[in-house]
């Protein structure tokens, strides 16, 4: 059996028998990553997966991940794909998306998610959220709350990833990571990592600040530009790493190549961030790149179990956890994004449950942010 690329980067998959023959289009992959590696010249292991899944086929015997572009048999140096095929069920992700206060997360059981990925809101953040919030207390009692509900849905040994950054209001630095922080730890998880995702030199939303000390070269005027935010990791004690079959342990394999070449070892992850174009789905909700569920993702699910976004915001985490096999849940308290979470997600209303205290915000908001900007300037 060989797996190759024609010259249209269309994925084919070939068996010496002409029983099972699929021929996959790029855009059925759903994700450029694989296509980008596929016009490198080699299709990596996800993109075998995604294929085998695509097909319901079993591939526990897979022997070797490499093909060479354009060739019908594999390359001398790489081994030939070993593989025993078994009918499986094909793999249906399923998405449910609640239009609501994800303080009370009342749909989902008790340990029903395996991966929590979520950025909440960023607190009052003048160009995001401005007065959100009534007070900073208000804020963090939100969040605490959230803690509860998102301790309860969690597997026990899961992560929680919440990406958070400090907010400065009028001069005024509300310490956000370290209270979120101490709200999760209070709440029983244990602190686990917490990675800094630093984003271009080129995006400086809030440019002004560093200018201070251009204008006065002195000591003490030193504001520097922010360019991080940080992505916290928790757990609720500890994984049981035999609970995991070896088979599905084997099609969630994380791709060495690009672990190390995309330098995932790191604590530091030097992300683009997702520009405030105006032409973009996502304008004006603060939505992060799709690169950081994906590794959060693929470091920390196993393929088939359920991640879940209670700040869903326009549906990035469900999108990614989709397209890497995995079942999703999110919560979006504000009922005038849901047609954007539709057309990401290309999901109908059936996929949604709109309930009694969601709000309408983004029209207030956006209104509130064009007065902070006439402001600033
Ligand atoms: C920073 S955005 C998330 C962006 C998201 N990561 C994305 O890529 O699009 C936070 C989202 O949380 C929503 N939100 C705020 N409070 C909420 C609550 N209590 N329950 C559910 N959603 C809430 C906001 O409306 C906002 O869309």
């Amino acid at each position: 059996m060989h797996l190759v690329s024609n010259e249209n980067a269309i994925f084919c998959l070939y068996l010496s028998s002409p029983e099972i023959f699929a021929n996959i289009r790029e855009n059925q992959i759903h994700t450029s990553r694989e296509s980008r590696r596929l016009t490198k010249g080699t299709i990596l292991r996800e993109a075998y997966h995604h294929l085998v899944y695509i097909n319901g086929l079993d591939v526990s015997m897979m022997k070797d991940e490499r093909v060479t572009k354009g060739r019908r048999r594999p390359h001398k140096s790489t081994s030939v794909w070993s593989l025993t095929m078994k009918r499986l069920p094909k793999m249906h992700t399923d998405a449910k998306v609640i239009i609501g206060d994800s303080q009370n997360m009342h749909e989902l059981s008790n340990e029903s998610v395996q991966l929590v990925v979520t950025s909440p809101p960023y607190f009052n953040a003048p160009f995001d959220y401005p007065d959100l919030f009534k007070s900073y207390d208000e804020f963090l009692q939100m969040m605490t709350n959230s803690a509860k509900e998102v301790r309860r849905v969690v597997s026990s040994g899961r992560i929680v990833a919440l990406v958070v950054d400090d907010t400065l209001i009028e001069g005024k630095k509300y310490p956000v990571v370290a209270d979120i922080t101490k709200i999760f730890v209070e709440k029983g998880f244990k602190y686990r990592e917490r990675i800094t995702w630093v984003k271009p030199e080129g995006y400086i939303r809030i440019s002004k600040r560093s200018g201070v000390i251009l204008q006065h070269p002195y000591p003490m005027y030193y504001y520097p530009d922010n360019l991080q935010e940080s992505i916290l990791i928790f757990q609720k004690g500890d994984f049981n790493y035999k609970s995991v079959p070896s088979r599905i342990k084997e099609l969630s394999t994380i791709d060495k190549r690009e672990f190390q070449e995309n330098k995932w070892y790191l604590s530091v992850w030097r992300i683009t961030n997702v520009l405030p174009n105006n032409n973009r789905l996502e304008k004006g909700i603060a939505a992060f790149p799709e690169e950081i569920p994906y590794r959060l993702i693929k470091l920390f699910s196993y393929w088939g179990e359920t991640v879940l976004d209670p700040f869903l915001g326009s549906g990035t985490t469900m999108k990614v956890a989709n397209e890497l096999q995995r079942n999703s849940a999110g919560y979006e308290i504000d009922m005038e994004l849901k047609e954007i979470i539709k057309a990401k997600l290309s999901i109908d209303d059936s996929k949604f449950i709109v309930r009694r205290d969601c709000k309408r915000l983004r029209t207030q908001l956006q209104s509130r942010i064009k007065r902070e900007v006439a402001k600033n300037g």
